[in-house]
């Protein structure tokens, strides 16, 4: 049975405030202008002012604040990047940086905040919370997937699917050519983007920096490909694979094939650009909406998540504590199918 009220908002208000502030921190991620849109127009239509804080971190340090509107957020669903825009604030690790932006945070009266962002992000606003108290609800968004507390962070789905169309791509050209190409993506500290983008794009081997690479291994593999009569490989390598990026790989695997004409194609941040998929954009919804909600349940200090599909708030603090590990079936799925 459907419910007839889908559409309503929720009234229910536990915590009394006027103002909100959002910011956008890290590296940027599609689908977070659609989750700002949703953060502007869940709280106007709960009776609150929102102010944009420009640039991270930065913005709120040099008082950057400007208030959103219904239409400042209008036509930005389908677009990548953030229009806030971000930072990776330096500055807002020292004490007095802090002061500052807690002090121009006050004379806008801001009552709460909404931070979206990455690990990065999440640890800064644990810190400021715990010195000035401003409430804080933070959203997952970082391409790397790498966040404790909820399944899927947002840019993720969009970056991956990103991933897949260029190896597609590259598979047309390594065809022609019988080349062996490894294509390195992005993920400094976690093989998520690798992983998923491997499987779907059929790589004969996935390189993560959660696992012992062993290039004897793929070697052989990538061998038994070629006697199979297999014409093109491909090989995916997260950035940060403990073995090395795809430029070391590169060197190794000439060093064992020499005859074999090899090319590397390092993706980079084209990644993180583009309109976010439909997953992100209602992902980016979800969440925005659950970051509002909980402000105004009174919750403090915890990012909002969605795991098997419904909203959770973990605290900052095991958000960035624990870390995210890779699903075993799918990496042993992804050695079965190379
Ligand atoms: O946002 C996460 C991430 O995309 C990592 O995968 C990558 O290593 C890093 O950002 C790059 O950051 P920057 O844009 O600051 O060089």
């Amino acid at each position: 049975m459907k419910t007839k009220n889908f559409l309503r908002t929720f009234t229910v208000q536990f915590v009394t405030m006027k103002k909100i502030g959002i910011f956008t921190s890290g590296g940027d991620a599609p689908g977070m202008n659609a989750c700002i849109r949703a953060v502007v127009r869940t709280a106007l239509r709960n009776n609150l002012e929102v102010y944009g804080i420009y640039r991270g971190y930065e913005g709120m340090i040099e008082g950057d604040i400007v208030p959103l509107t219904s239409a400042s957020v209008s036509n930005i669903v389908q677009r990548g990047g953030t229009v806030l825009k971000s930072s990776r604030s330096k500055e807002f690790m020292t004490p007095d940086g802090r002061k500052q932006a807690y002090d121009h945070l006050q004379s806008h009266g801001m009552e709460a905040l909404i931070a979206m962002g990455g690990d990065g992000t999440f640890k800064g606003a644990s810190v400021f919370n715990s010195e000035y108290g401003i409430p804080c609800v933070g959203i997952p968004c970082t391409i790397d997937n790498d966040l404790y507390g909820t399944d899927f962070t947002i840019g993720y789905d969009t970056a991956i699917n990103t991933v897949v169309e260029a190896v597609d791509k590259i598979r047309d050209t390594a065809n022609s050519h019988n080349r062996l190409f490894i294509v390195e993506v992005m993920g400094r500290d976690a093989g998520f983007i690798a992983l998923r983008s491997g499987i779907a794009s059929g790589a004969d081997a996935i390189l993560v920096p959660e696992t012992e690479t062993d290039m004897e291994y793929v070697a052989r593999n990538i061998q038994k490909g070629w006697d199979k009569k297999r014409g093109a490989s491909i090989l995916i390598v997260a950035e940060g694979d403990e073995y090395g990026g795809a430029i070391i790989v590169e060197k190794d695997l000439k060093s064992r094939f020499p005859d074999k004409e090899i090319r590397v194609s390092i993706l980079g941040h084209l990644q993180r650009g583009g309109n976010p998929s439909c997953m992100d954009r209602v992902l980016a919804a979800r969440m925005g909406w659950a970051a509002v909600k909980g402000l105004m349940e009174g919750r403090n200090a915890v990012m909002a998540g969605i795991i098997n599909g419904e909203v959770v708030y973990t605290p900052f603090e095991k958000a960035t504590k624990h870390h995210l590990s890779l699903n075993p079936e799918l990496l042993e799925l992804a050695d079965m199918l190379s």
